[in-house]
């Protein structure tokens, strides 16, 4: 029945088909090395396509063999927990944030729910709209998500990306990454790489890399979709909402729409 698709664990929701509560129990144990990277990412904010630019950075840049990178890389989808880690533990690791504007996450994770079968259908725009301000969908809710990476915006081995500035200059994007994480290539490489991660190129090759969801997580890959579905009240009630949570912050700026 549709209440068996999601179970709760401390106040979140999660899909019982890609997790368990003896999983999350076990992730707040998790022994974190400092060679670890964590990209850290809200559903539907981009997290396939920063991970295949950061696989494709760090590859380039031959600095780890392969085996090394996968190891490093730790695209766990989980990461809500990681905000209550102490940074200072031994083994602190790198923490890449990814965020979107929350109105075209919103509509991206609208159609991503009414088209998995793992989690449970919305009969309408509208109701799905009252659950994402709720934050009544598995992994919780965005702005929450936000807020709680908001407090550690300013640590030094945290960095911020957003999906619109990717969008609007890949190769910038990659750049600031790449020096964060202390990787140099040159112009040809991330101009290589721009390509091989475009929406088209990752579109293209999604029956390879993800079978039949392929189609359902390259859906348009692009900036300011949520005029197609939001009203003009719920333009203005996330408008607030996403004052009142983030409002004057980095991060807030970080994110336009
Ligand atoms: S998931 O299911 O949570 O893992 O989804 P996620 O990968 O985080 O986000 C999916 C959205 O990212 C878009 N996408 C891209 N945009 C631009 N360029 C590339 N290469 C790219 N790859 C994925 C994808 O289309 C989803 O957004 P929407 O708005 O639904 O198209």
């Amino acid at each position: 029945s549709p209440e068996d698709l999601l179970f709760s664990y401390d106040g979140i929701l999660y899909p019982a088909a890609f997790s368990s509560p003896e999983t999350l129990e076990a992730l707040k144990s998790f022994e974190t090395r400092s060679s670890d990277v964590i990209l850290a990412g809200y559903p539907k904010t981009g997290t396939n396509w920063l991970e295949q630019m950061v696989r494709e950075i760090e590859s380039t840049d031959a600095k780890y063999t392969e085996e090394e990178m996968k190891e490093r890389i730790n695209a766990e989808k989980e990461l809500q927990m990681f905000p209550r880690l102490e940074f200072g533990d031994p083994g602190v690791f790198e923490i890449l944030l990814l965020v979107r504007n929350p109105k075209d996450t919103a509509v991206s994770y609208y159609h991503f729910y009414n088209n998995m079968p793992v989690l449970p259908s919305f009969a309408s725009w509208d109701e799905y709209f009252t659950a994402f301000m709720n934050g009544k969908l598995a992994w919780g809710s965005y702005f929450d998500h936000l807020m709680e990476w908001n407090r550690h915006i300013d640590h030094e081995r945290m960095m911020m990306i957003s999906y619109e500035e990717l969008k609007e200059n890949p190769v910038l994007g990659m750049k600031k990454i790449a020096a964060f994480f202390g990787f140099s290539l040159s112009e040809e490489e991330f101009s290589r790489i721009a390509r091989k991660t475009s929406f088209q190129a990752m579109k293209e090759k999604s029956k390879e890399t993800h079978g039949k969801f392929g189609d359902i997580l390259f859906r348009k890959g692009v900036v300011g979709s949520w005029r197609d579905l939001f009203s003009e009240v719920q333009n203005e009630e996330m408008d607030q909402k996403f004052e009142e949570c983030i409002g004057g912050t980095i991060l807030a700026t970080k994110i336009k729409y």
